[in-house]
């Protein structure tokens, strides 16, 4: 090898990565409605779990709250993010006459209404997915207080009690770890023979896709990026699933955070990323190491994804 000469990297990159068709569909509401009503568009928590998303949205006009109270009394509207809501939000938009668009993605609505058609159904819901993160604030809040019971891992089971064991559904978070969840429901299933699921899983295409594709790469490479931020479930879980399948991986919002001393050394890579992160920082990722070594790309795709939602209705009229 010649002095100077950068050493070779095989780059794996998965397919499918990055947006899904509900982080696609919450970007452009917010862009639409700034174009239908000017800045300032109030939005309420980050459209989706990605910095650079929200600070390219802020340059724009968009002027993100956490709750409505942050808002002052105003025409102009707020989104609602990708991750949902309770209803006391909604309520509370319309009691203050806000002019409310809800960028929900559709496939947590789904998840929605099979809580809220099991309660009326006089079931006892439990929900499976992680304590805090807003989609499960959310999805807990279509109920009334202390309906739902959360259910964060298989030890939480044991604790369980319900007078009515014969009554019990549950619905799961959109982004969860496909084994982990499957363990989990399993155990569920063990414990109350009869609880009722869903007829289709509540884990989205887009994360069970993306976690096949890295499943499928991470064994075959020195080490895994995914590209995607810290508060993003499925790009936390992404990094689990590379790790599980013997991969060191790192999770890095950009370039800037790449740790050299694990992949300063590598002689194969592979690169995903979250469906809340956009291509430009998988590029800007790939640059960064087409700097250090000689990079060959290859694709390896595990499914083809053709989905995509229609905007919300305040927002279609446009051309
Ligand atoms: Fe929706 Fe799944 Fe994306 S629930 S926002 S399609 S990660």
């Amino acid at each position: 090898q010649p002095r100077g000469a950068k050493p070779p990297l095989k780059i794996l990159l998965c397919s499918p990565r990055g947006f899904c068709a509900g982080v696609v569909r919450a970007i452009d509401a917010v862009e639409r409605a700034l174009a239908k009503y000017g800045p300032p568009v109030y939005v309420r928590h980050e459209i989706v779990h990605n910095r650079y998303v929200v600070e390219s949205l802020k340059a724009k006009g968009a002027v993100f709250v956490e709750e409505l109270d942050e808002i002052p009394s105003t025409d102009a509207p707020v989104i609602f993010s990708a991750h949902g809501v309770a209803k006391a939000v909604s309520a509370e938009a319309q009691a203050r006459n806000l002019l409310a668009i809800d960028a929900t993605c559709p496939l947590v609505t789904k998840v929605h209404r099979e809580a809220e058609i099991h309660w009326k159904r006089g079931r006892r819901v439990l929900l499976v997915g992680h304590s805090g993160h807003p989609e499960v604030v959310g999805t807990m809040g279509q109920l009334p207080e202390g309906a739902v019971v959360l259910v964060e891992s298989v030890d939480d089971i044991k604790d369980l009690c319900f007078d009515d064991e014969q009554n019990l559904a549950y619905v799961t978070q959109t982004t969860l770890s496909l084994d982990d969840s499957q363990e989990i429901v399993s155990a569920l299933q063990r414990r109350f023979p009869s609880i009722i699921g869903p007829h289709k899983e509540d884990i989205c295409y887009a994360t069970t896709n993306r976690q096949a594709a890295v499943k499928e790469v991470a064994p075959n490479v020195d080490a895994v990026i995914v590209v995607g931020s810290p508060n993003s479930s499925n790009s936390q879980r992404l990094r689990e699933v590379a790790e599980r399948a013997g991969a060191p991986a790192q999770l890095v919002q950009g370039r800037g955070e790449i740790d050299w001393s694990i992949f300063g050394n590598i002689s194969s890579l592979g690169i995903t990323a979250g469906a809340s992160a956009p291509e430009v920082l998988v590029e800007e990722i790939m640059d960064a190491f087409a700097e250090r070594y000689e990079i060959a790309v290859e694709t390896v795709s595990t499914a083809d994804e053709s989905v995509s939602f229609p905007l919300p209705k305040e927002l279609r009229a446009m051309a």
